[in-house]
Order: structure tokens, then sequence, then C-alpha cells
């Protein structure tokens, strides 16, 4: 069984992807954990951003790995906190512009996707990744609401520059970002974490053989 959670940054993704993970006994994958890496990497090995080819390659020689405690690996290299950095919150968007580096990607993400029941984040999940998924969610919420959160997650940035960084990375991700027709939103802005869980929780149920 494949649950699909896609939409915009701040909307809730990680934390209910995760949670939701864990009470049904399925992995979880972060698919924008496996764009940040590849970002990180062309940042170290100076890759030029704009070039979408080379980035590719780059990606296809040097598969993202996770491990079972949800480290991200890229080149060898544990890269878990360090693609967490606005440093890459404000490139990343360029690097996963680029189609040749989707194509790429896309393959990693299935391959990794496909191996047992998962719940698979990202924003093009239930459109293009995995369009067979069984179950579909689109996340979404008020604008303030997720700068608030983006606050918590990077203490230390100012409001001004948070809210500009996600507009700025809004109109960069809107080509991915669209809701499958056969998705169901939920908008979390007053919700709690625990309320978009339990209701994602149900679809599943609705949809495992008894
Ligand atoms: O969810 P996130 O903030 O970690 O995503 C990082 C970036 O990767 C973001 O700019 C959107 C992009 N992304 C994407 O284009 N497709 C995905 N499936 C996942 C993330």
């Amino acid at each position: 069984m494949i649950v699909a959670i896609d939409g915009p940054a701040g909307a809730g993704k990680s934390t209910v992807a995760q949670r939701l993970a864990e009470r049904l006994g399925f992995r979880y994958l972060d698919t924008g954990a496996m764009y940040r890496a590849l970002t990180w990497l062309a940042m170290q090995r100076a890759v030029p951003l704009a070039e979408g080819e080379r980035l590719a390659e780059l990606a296809a020689e040097n598969p993202v790995v996770f491990d079972e405690r949800g480290r991200v690996f890229i080149a060898d290299t544990d890269v878990t906190a360090s693609i967490r950095e606005s440093r890459i919150d404000r490139l990343v968007p360029v690097v996963a512009r680029h189609q040749p580096v989707r194509k790429v990607m896309r393959v990693r993400q299935r391959e990794l996707g496909e191996a047992g029941d998962a719940v698979i984040e990202g924003r093009d999940i239930g459109t293009v990744v995995l369009p067979n998924a069984d179950v579909k969610i689109y996340l979404v919420a008020d604008t303030s609401t997720r700068a608030r959160r983006r606050m918590a997650e990077r203490p230390g940035i100012g409001a001004d520059a948070l809210a500009t960084d996600l507009r700025l990375r809004d109109e960069s991700d809107a080509a991915q970002m669209r809701s499958a027709p056969d998705a169901e939103t939920i908008d979390t802005t007053d919700l709690e974490v625990e309320d978009v869980v339990g209701r994602i929780e149900e679809l599943v149920r609705t949809h495992q053989p008894a």
C-alpha cells in the first residue's frame, strides 16, 4: 500500500507523513530530502545549478540512500543536518526545476517507494511519480500559518526573510505543485497533527482489505 502526501512547503507534510508511517508501521520516504541532498552535493562539487544535464548525471551517479533511522546519505556522506540549512532551502528549487534531474529522481523514488508499504511525501507523488498510489492526500494551509511553521523549524531567520523565501519557493515549485484529481485535500490551518493523521488513517483503513 502506498500513501502519497503532496502539498506546498509548511503545509505539514513531514510531520504528518512521519507520524502516519509510525502509526501504520509503514516506511516513510521524504522525496524533498533527495532534491536537497543533490543540491548539497552539487554545491560541494561546484556543479553550476543552472546545468540540468550535469546535475542529472550527478544524481544518477550518486543515488540518495536512507537508513533505517531516517538519516540521509549521498556520496557516502551523512547529510541529514546539512540539507536543512537555509542556503539549501533557497537553492533547492533551482535544482528541482530541471526536468532531467526530475527524471532521474523519479526512477529512484519509484524504486524506493515500491519496495513495500510506504508513506511518501513530496510535490508530485500522486500526480507523476506514483499515480497509482492507493491513497492520495494534498495538504494545504494558509500562508501565515505556513510561514509560522517554517519559523519554528528555522529559528534564527527573521520572519520577513522567511516569508520571502516561502513566496519564492512557492513560485519555483508551482510547476510541480498540483493536486491529483483523485486526491483528498486537507486544509491543516486549524487542525492538530493528530487530527490530520487520524483522518488519513481512516482513508487508509478503508482501502485495506478486511
Ligand atoms: O519538501 P521540501 O521542502 O523538503 O522540498 C525541497 C524542494 O524539493 C522543494 O523546492 C520542492 C522540491 N521537491 C520537488 O520538486 N518534488 C518532490 N517530489 C519533492 C520536493
